[in-house]
């Protein structure tokens, strides 16, 4: 079973267009996907997730689009947040906690999650939100150059935003496309990557399963050979 799985969700717009909803109706119903893995999760035992909820490269967005994604996390964070940690969920956060860009409100409400649901252990779920992988990987570097001492690979991972997260076994990336995005580029490095033409909205316990069972087929190697396999 993988210890860590990572969810890009895409297809919330398209989702919603293709119905003829205002594509904020997409991201909210995208809300409720975010619920039913995360529950999903738990049961399998499945320790860490972690979504990409909103990249560096998002504010790239129309005004209306980017103002309407925040008003979500406003309304949902507490809500939703409340609701994972009732079922035993750590909920932290990664990306740049830019308390300007993202509002004192939303970081405050961020930090407050994080507080409340320190010590639940079923499911750690991490959402990234203000989140590049470069601009993580900058970030740890600054980090690092500013401190002294060897550096090796180990110590880079603990400057990072996901320190003593263990790295990506599955990412899922839904609808369709199929590329990173600078989503996790240092965690993904060994990953096994599962794409599916469903959209984000409608991705379910049902997807999760097909894709847990395509990784499980799957023979990992991390760059070595595999002995004694009988042939
Ligand atoms: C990508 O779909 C999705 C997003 C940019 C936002 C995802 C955010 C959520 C689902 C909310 C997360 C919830 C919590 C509780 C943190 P898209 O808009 O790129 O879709 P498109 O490619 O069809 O346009």
């Amino acid at each position: 079973m993988p210890q860590h799985v990572a969810f890009i969700m895409d297809g919330n717009g398209r989702w919603a267009k293709a119905r003829g909803m205002p594509r904020l109706e997409g991201h909210r119903q995208g809300v409720e996907s975010v619920r039913k893995v995360c529950e999903q999760l738990v049961r399998e035992g499945i320790p860490y997730a972690t979504f990409y909820a909103f990249s560096t490269e998002n504010w790239k967005r129309s005004q209306e689009e980017v103002g309407g994604l925040f008003k979500l996390f406003r309304l949902y964070f507490g809500k939703e947040l409340g609701k994972l940690g009732e079922q035993g969920v750590r909920v932290r956060f990664i990306g740049a906690r830019d308390k300007e860009r993202l509002g004192a409100d939303i970081v405050a409400m961020m930090e407050e999650a994080e507080a409340k649901t320190a010590g639940n252990t079923k499911l750690t779920a991490l959402f990234a939100i203000n989140y590049g992988g470069r601009d993580e990987i900058v970030r740890a570097a600054r980090k690092l150059a500013a401190e002294s001492g060897e550096i090796d690979e180990a110590r880079f991972g603990d400057a990072l935003d996901t320190a003593g997260v263990p790295d990506v076994d599955l990412m899922i990336r839904t609808s369709g496309e199929q590329r990173l995005s600078n989503f996790l580029l240092w965690q993904l490095a060994y990953a096994e990557l599962v794409f599916t033409k469903v959209a984000w909205p409608d991705f379910g316990a049902e997807e999760l399963q097909s894709a847990l069972d395509d990784f499980m087929g799957r023979e990992r190697r991390f760059g070595g050979v595999v002995e004694n396999m009988g042939g």
